[in-house]
Formats: C-alpha cells, structure tokens, sequence
C-alpha cells in the first residue's frame, strides 16, 4: 500500500465532515493520516471531535493578528512545519489570501454547500430557497484566489422538495458531504485523482466536467 495522504483539516464550527473524514479513516476506508486539525475558532466542537480521537489540534484565532496577511502568514509557516500533502478546508470560515493559497497552490479543497458555480459565498441555502429553486447540492473543488472558483472535483444534487426549509437543505446536503469528502480524498490517496498545474486528471484522463456523486 502506498503511505497515507497526510492531511490538515480546517474547522471553525462543528467538524461533522471532519468527523466523517476521521471516521473513515479509522474504518479502513481511506489511507489518510490527520496530521493536524486547526480551527479559527477556540469553541469548535470539531475540536472535542478531534481530540477524542487523539489529533494534534491548534487554534489560530483571527483576534491575536493585526491584519489577514499576519494570520495566513502563521497559518502558512504552522502548516509548513507540520509536513502535510493536501490542506482540507471543512466549514473553515475565513478566507485565505493569495499567498498562502500559492504556497499550497492545488492542494487546499474546499467543501462548498451548493452546485458552483451557483451560489458562491455564504447563506446558499436561504438563497436557494428564496429563488425557488427546484435542485440544489454540495460541490468540492480545488481552491484559488478567487472565492469558491476553482475548479470543480466532484458535485452531488439533490431535488428541493416542497416545504423544504434551511435545516432541510443543510441535512440532506450534510448527508451527501459526509460521503463525498472521504470519496475524494480516496480518489487522491489511490492516484485515481490527480492534479497537474491546477488541472484536475481521473484515471490518467483529463477531467472536463465534475464528477457526478452518486452515493
Ligand atoms: C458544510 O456544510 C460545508 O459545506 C460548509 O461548511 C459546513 C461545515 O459543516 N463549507 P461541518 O462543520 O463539517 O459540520
């Protein structure tokens, strides 16, 4: 078997992909190491999920910098001395600058909880819901440095039914993320994902169009 794909994992709330991604892992399910689980945010529960199953954790709260260069700047050297492949953003709410995002550049995925290109940014379900959308879903895609733009991995779809509201979008969604984010990190451990100068490449072919998740 090949060495684990060595993984930081970004949090700022509850960490239930983490927690999916964690599981996995242990299950025998996908051949990752967690080398570190870091959070913006001291009270993340993620964090309690992390050391429950004895991850190393660091906190890098935005308060203790003067300005977003400073923060990425520690975050950088931080992730740098821990020796990691992929950077996995799971519901980490701040943004990352563009230096941070060159020195990791193609190795920082995001999960985003809509189908991008369609709403990009914060509160998608709301918006969904307000436009009267009828399908919705989760996309996870390679991040640039433009937000919530790069290019697309792997997207899963679901109908909106009707009298559907926002816990019922942020549980259906939820339920498809906790298979994807460990899918795609399987492609990337096993070689069937790979990325070559921020093209995304599936089984040696050039990949031009999302991966359908079909769980
Ligand atoms: C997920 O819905 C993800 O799509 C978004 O943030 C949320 C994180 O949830 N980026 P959790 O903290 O993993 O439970």
């Amino acid at each position: 078997m090949s060495e684990p794909l060595k993984l930081a994992i970004l949090i700022s709330g509850n960490g239930s992909n983490l927690q999916s991604i964690i599981d996995a892992i242990e299950t025998g399910g996908l051949n990752a190491q967690i080398k570190t689980v870091v959070s913006s945010n001291n009270m993340a529960y993620g964090l309690i999920r992390a050391t429950r199953h004895g991850l190393s954790t660091w906190v890098i709260d935005h308060h203790d910098y003067q300005n977003r260069d400073q923060y990425d700047g520690a975050l950088q050297h931080y992730l740098e001395s821990v020796g990691i492949d992929y950077v996995v953003l799971a519901g980490f709410m701040r943004i990352l600058g563009p230096a941070i995002i060159k020195a990791f550049e193609h190795r920082i995925l995001n999960i985003h909880p809509s189908l991008l290109p369609a709403y990009k940014g914060l509160n998608t379900h709301q918006r969904v819901l307000h436009d009267k959308a009828t399908h919705h879903g989760v996309s996870i895609h390679l991040v640039t440095a433009k937000l919530d733009d790069g290019p697309i991995i792997c997207q899963a779809r679901y109908p909106i039914e009707a009298g559907d509201r926002v816990e019922d979008l942020q549980a259906k969604g939820h339920r498809l993320e906790h298979q994807m984010y460990p899918q795609v990190l399987r492609w990337l451990s096993d070689g069937k994902l790979g990325v070559e100068e921020g093209r995304l490449f599936y089984e040696k072919a050039l990949l031009e169009r999302p991966i359908a998740f079909n769980p």
